[in-house]
């Protein structure tokens, strides 16, 4: 018996709550495993798709919707989008779904954490135990920076930037942040906006928050590391991409900035060979800033959500490429 179902192919093993409520609403194609579909399953995959349920991880170019010719929606189980060719995507009238909003206040804890984490050396310090270095209590012993009365400077004042420096406020930070020029006043939060030159050069840390887009890649090269303090602390929970990466070697073995903190690379997973993992000037974390249990399963709801209204002929409560609407 043919379904009346819509064909929603899926590209990752999920929690069966969430298979449970995908099956309920569409004949569901899993792509049964912890790792994501090589180009050829994925092609395979989306051929006789009426919707996609993918991951950061896939993706989703115009090949691989030029083989999906009866493909009408396509939800992404993230925020960044940038894995999908949007614009290829619109031509086609295919609305793209995003999670924004639920992973705000977990990613901007994440970011946080990072910050603190690689301020007060606590890798350093847990590792220093592990390695049988602890003897004594040292008056020189994993000395680290204080956030309270330092510069945090947030780059993209989005919804997580200003997560971001809610929490910095209660730090007793000096907050201060560039944004686009088009973006919404930020309202009740104490920060000070200024040029991106000026915020690289005032700040004892630096935390991005710009989705990755062809104006934000590589916008952290060796000119603006330069015009950082020598102390500063980057922190990058946003994509990997924003930073020039091999900049980004050559100046952490420079001492400017003094560390980095990372949950994200140029190409994930990072190769465990590459150069930036052998510096201990590095604290790195594997794209886990979203990583809460509650939150991911808001995204995954979210995402279902999305594929509902599209597959219903509606338009989806959170959409990346709204023009597709305006066509
Ligand atoms: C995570 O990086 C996301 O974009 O949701």
């Amino acid at each position: 018996m043919i379904s009346e179902k819509p064909r929603v192919f899926v590209t990752r093993r999920l929690p069966q709550e969430i298979l449970d409520r995908l099956n309920s609403h569409f004949e569901v194609d899993l792509w049964d495993s912890d790792f994501p579909p090589d180009a050829y399953n994925l092609r395979e995959g989306v051929a006789n798709a009426d919707g996609i349920f993918c991951l950061l991880t896939d993706r989703i170019d115009a090949v691989v919707l030029s083989t999906a010719p009866s493909l009408r929606v396509v939800s992404n189980m993230a925020v960044g989008t940038d894995n999908i060719d949007l614009a290829a995507a619109t031509v086609r009238g295919i609305p793209v779904g995003n999670t924004p909003g639920v992973l705000t206040e977990t990613t901007a804890d994440f970011a946080f954490a990072l910050l603190m984490a690689a301020a007060r050396r606590i890798v350093d310090g847990d590792n220093y135990i592990r390695a049988g270095h602890w003897k004594t209590w040292g008056p020189n012993v994993l000395l680290g920076r204080d956030l309270f009365g330092a510069t945090l400077g947030i780059v993209g004042f989005g919804a997580i930037g200003q997560a971001v420096a809610r929490r910095a406020q209660g730090f007793s930070m000096r907050v201060i942040y560039t944004r686009r020029s088009d973006a919404p006043q930020p309202l009740g939060i104490e920060a000070t906006s200024v040029s991106l030159e000026n915020l690289l050069r005032e700040a004892d840390f630096i935390s991005l928050h710009v989705p990755l887009t062809d104006e934000t890649r590589r916008m952290i090269g060796s000119r603006e590391m330069a015009m950082m303090k020598e102390t500063a602390i980057i922190v990058n929970t946003a994509r990997g991409g924003v930073v020039d990466q091999t900049a980004l070697v050559a100046a952490l073995k420079r001492g400017r900035p003094a560390m980095a903190a990372l949950d994200v690379t140029v190409v994930e997973p990072i190769d465990s060979q590459d150069e930036l993992l052998t510096l201990s000037n590095v604290l790195i974390t594997p794209h886990i800033a979203s990583a809460s249990v509650v939150t991911r399963l808001r995204m995954a709801n979210m995402a279902i959500d999305n594929l509902v209204a599209g597959l219903s002929g509606v338009p989806l409560p959170n959409c990346a490429n709204l023009n597709v609407y305006q066509r």
